[in-house]
């Protein structure tokens, strides 16, 4: 059989990710792995059709699709989200439909679900037969136990294939709204009180509902607020995956385009930070996808911490909860404070104008208290994933973050927790004598909440 493989890390060749499908060619050497490097080579496949045109070929030839990449920044990497757009762009969805399809990547399983259930949704939009996703560890190649793991997981999307299994959708269709924001005049009455708020959005003159949005959300405030369009922006390259910038969070790409000043001198500087897009396909645009991609100079470290987010979507985002995770986990993962979701989906302008007033209104009183949330599993469990990784094996390669790390007091380790070690200890010795265990079990009902009544009653 013919598996076109399509591979989405930029590194092409250099890839971890593409090394696993090259394990799998090995395993199955009776089917043919056509590997094409789509990342590495975006700016061709963009410029020139006929490469597009030979890639659609490859795929309509095929009797499989595996969808190959490695995590950027809680999703795909933003080349091969716009080989996605480009699909869709150049009308070439029915060389997609009916064939089956599987999705593998490498990463050290930051948000992998999301990339994943992201490449599925479009699988399904693309009326694809979706059989498996494979999310690996980057070095899982090296364990024999993963392997043969690898080896299960090629075997039961070839078989599937062979067998012309039956797939399940896992995704609705996105629905759009054929609505027209109209707004209001907005009320030019909150006052940011020395607060810098900045709008970030990729806006074209066709978004007209992210256009009047991002608009009349400025039309709330007294006074002129920032706003940034990427567009307007020299942006020469998405990430390359290089890692240089591990050492100082210098990037490649400094001195040859406008991402770091704008980084530095808008996103940095903001104290509230909106983010404004349309939804295409199951995300915001590839230019978006960039700007993530390239914020990766600042590695692991919580660059927007402690800010207040906001964000303006056009489209169908209550149809798409995967995409607010996406921002939820970012959000978390930061340490900034989510103000409000806005999207025209509710498709009621007057709802609109009401909710882009309170996130205004909300996004500097909050940024005036310094409110944050507590940071739930999505937070909670980032900062854990990445304390471990960056002291562990990432630690040579992003000493940055390491600094950071020790600045921030991050490597709070429970070994390090020298009472609560004790107390564990001890607990455990006390456990393991009936008496007493029953002593603490019994204790255990009404004894846990003793603390917090005491904070009650000194309130
Ligand atoms: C810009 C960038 C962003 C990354 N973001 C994530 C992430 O969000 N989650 C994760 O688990 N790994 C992340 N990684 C790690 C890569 O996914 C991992 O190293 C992967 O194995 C690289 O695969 P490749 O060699 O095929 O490109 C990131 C790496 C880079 C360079």
């Amino acid at each position: 059989m013919k598996i076109v493989v399509l591979n989405g890390s930029p590194k092409g060749d250099n890839s971890v990710t593409i090394h696993s499908v090259k394990y799998l060619q090995k395993k199955f050497p009776e089917h043919d792995f056509n590997i094409i490097d789509i990342a590495k080579r975006i700016k061709g496949i963009e410029r020139n059709r006929v490469t597009f045109d030979h890639i659609m070929e490859a795929i309509a030839a095929a009797d499989g699709v595996l969808w190959a990449f490695p995590l950027y920044v809680l999703m795909v990497p933003a080349p091969l989200k716009r080989f996605i757009e480009l699909i869709y762009e150049r009308g070439a969805e029915a060389t997609f439909s009916g064939k089956y399809a599987a999705a593998i990547s490498t990463s050290i399983h930051f948000y992998d679900h999301i990339a994943h259930r992201y490449i599925q949704g479009v699988c399904d939009d693309l009326d694809m037969r979706f059989v498996a996703s494979f999310s690996a560890d980057m070095m899982d190649l090296m364990d024999d136990r993963e392997r043969s793991r690898l080896v299960q997981f090629g075997e039961h999307f070839l078989c599937t294939i062979q067998n012309q299994y039956p797939t399940a959708k896992r995704y609705r269709p996105l629905v759009r709204r054929d609505f027209a924001y109209l707004p209001d005049a907005g009320s030019h009455s909150i006052e940011v009180g020395g607060k810098k708020v900045v709008v970030v959005t990729d806006a074209r003159p066709e978004d007209g509902n992210l256009q009047q949005m991002v608009d009349r959300l400025c039309a709330a405030f007294a006074s002129d607020i920032v706003v940034v369009n990427l567009r307007d922006l020299k942006i020469v390259s998405s990430c390359i995956g290089c890692l240089q910038c591990g050492y100082d969070n210098e990037c490649v790409f400094d001195e040859r385009d406008d991402f770091l000043a704008f980084y530095l001198d808008k996103v940095l500087k903001a104290d509230l930070l909106i983010f404004a897009g349309t939804m295409t396909d199951r995300y915001f645009s590839a230019l978006w996808k960039t700007y993530f991609d390239r914020s990766f100079f600042m590695g692991h470290r919580p660059s927007l911490y402690g800010k207040q987010l906001g964000f303006i979507i056009s489209g169908p985002l209550h149809d798409n909860e995967n995409l607010r995770e996406f921002f939820e986990g970012y959000a978390g993962w930061q340490h900034a404070n989510i103000v409000a979701f806005v999207s025209d989906d509710v498709g009621d302008s007057q709802a609109i104008d009401t909710q882009l007033e309170a996130l205004a209104r909300q996004g500097v009183a909050f940024a005036k208290s310094g409110y944050v949330q507590p940071s739930s599993f999505l937070g909670v469990g980032a900062q854990k994933v990445f304390r471990d990784e960056v002291w562990g094996r990432l630690r040579t390669v992003f000493q940055a973050d390491h600094r950071a790390y020790v600045k921030l007091g991050w490597y709070d380790f429970p070994m390090r927790d020298i009472p609560t070690h004790a107390m564990a200890h001890l607990g455990t010795v006390g456990m393991s004598i009936p008496k007493v265990r029953k002593q603490i079990q019994e204790m255990l009902k009404h004894g846990v909440s003793f603390r917090h009544r005491k904070i009650v009653e000194k309130a």
